[in-house]
């Protein structure tokens, strides 16, 4: 049975991308921990509204808000009707990603600002969309990805925007350390997860195993407890730090 705690009792987090894979797991996370979760969502999927909704039952969400990561005033629309409902925005987690695959020689004009603009101007919009409601000593925690620090195969602007992501988490976390509000990155490895099976054919993953010290794929329960612990008070002088949740793989 599911144990709850209190770490995060009164405190307010939005979760980017919250409907399903890491950033549904993040919202459940938090809310067995006593938060009031905002969950966000694109609706690329048929019957998106649907599973967003069911997260959010599970969760005890009061907002659900379907937006886009790339548009500005659909950010500020999100910021706003969680800031209005809850007071503040104390913990932010950028988790909302896409990724295409291809060869350098062979991705589009169109995949590359697709992905750069979801995965890394997302973070930047979300992040100057929330200041207005972080308070001092309040969280903020993107969600970046082993490719950005070795240069994932086949996916040039993913790992492009993912490294963009670690460095935008150093800038802010110096812009913000003054406020007493934590900056950090977590950098998953090889997850089990949608993401993973449609990005990444069996027998590459067969490959990266043996350079896993764990020798395993990871879940996406392993990211969401990683998440947890940097919005928890136990991790209130962690910051700029990218943490790995890769297993020991070695790059
Ligand atoms: N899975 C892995 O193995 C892995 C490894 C390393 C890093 N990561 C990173 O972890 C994060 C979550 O990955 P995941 O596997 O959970 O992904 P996922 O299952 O594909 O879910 C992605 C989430 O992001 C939302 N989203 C996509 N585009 C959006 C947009 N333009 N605006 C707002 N929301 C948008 C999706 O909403 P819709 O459902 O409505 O589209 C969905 O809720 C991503 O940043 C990813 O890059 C994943």
């Amino acid at each position: 049975m599911e144990t709850s705690g209190t770490q995060l009792r009164g405190k307010t987090a939005v979760v980017t991308g919250s409907s399903r894979g890491f950033g549904a797991e993040i919202a459940r996370t938090f809310a067995r921990e006593g938060a009031n979760v905002v969950i966000s969502y694109h609706r690329d999927q048929e019957g998106e509204d649907e599973l967003a909704a069911e997260v959010a039952r599970e969760v005890g969400a009061e907002v659900v808000v379907p937006f886009d990561v790339r548009e500005r005033d659909s950010v500020r629309a999100l910021m706003t009707r969680a800031a209005e409902r809850h007071g503040s925005i104390d913990v932010l987690v950028n988790n909302a990603g896409v990724n295409v695959v291809g060869d350098f020689d062979q991705i589009t004009e169109e995949q590359w600002d697709t992905v750069i603009d979801t995965n890394l101007k997302g973070v930047f919009l979300c992040c100057q969309e929330a200041l207005p409601h972080l308070p001092d000593g309040g969280r903020v925690i993107n969600i970046g990805s082993v490719s950005g620090q070795y240069g994932g195969p086949r996916t040039p602007s993913y790992a492009a925007a993912k490294a963009g992501v670690m460095a935008l988490t150093h800038c802010l976390a110096r812009f913000l350390g003054p406020r007493g509000i934590t900056v950090n990155c977590v950098s998953p490895g090889t997850i089990g997860s949608e993401m993973l099976d449609s990005t990444m054919p069996p027998e590459l993953k067969e490959k990266i195993l043996p350079n896993v010290l764990l020798g395993r794929l990871g879940t996406v329960r392993e990211v969401a407890e990683t998440v947890l612990f940097l919005a928890s008070p136990g991790a209130g002088y962690v910051t700029a730090q990218t943490i790995g949740v890769n297993g020991g793989l070695w790059v």
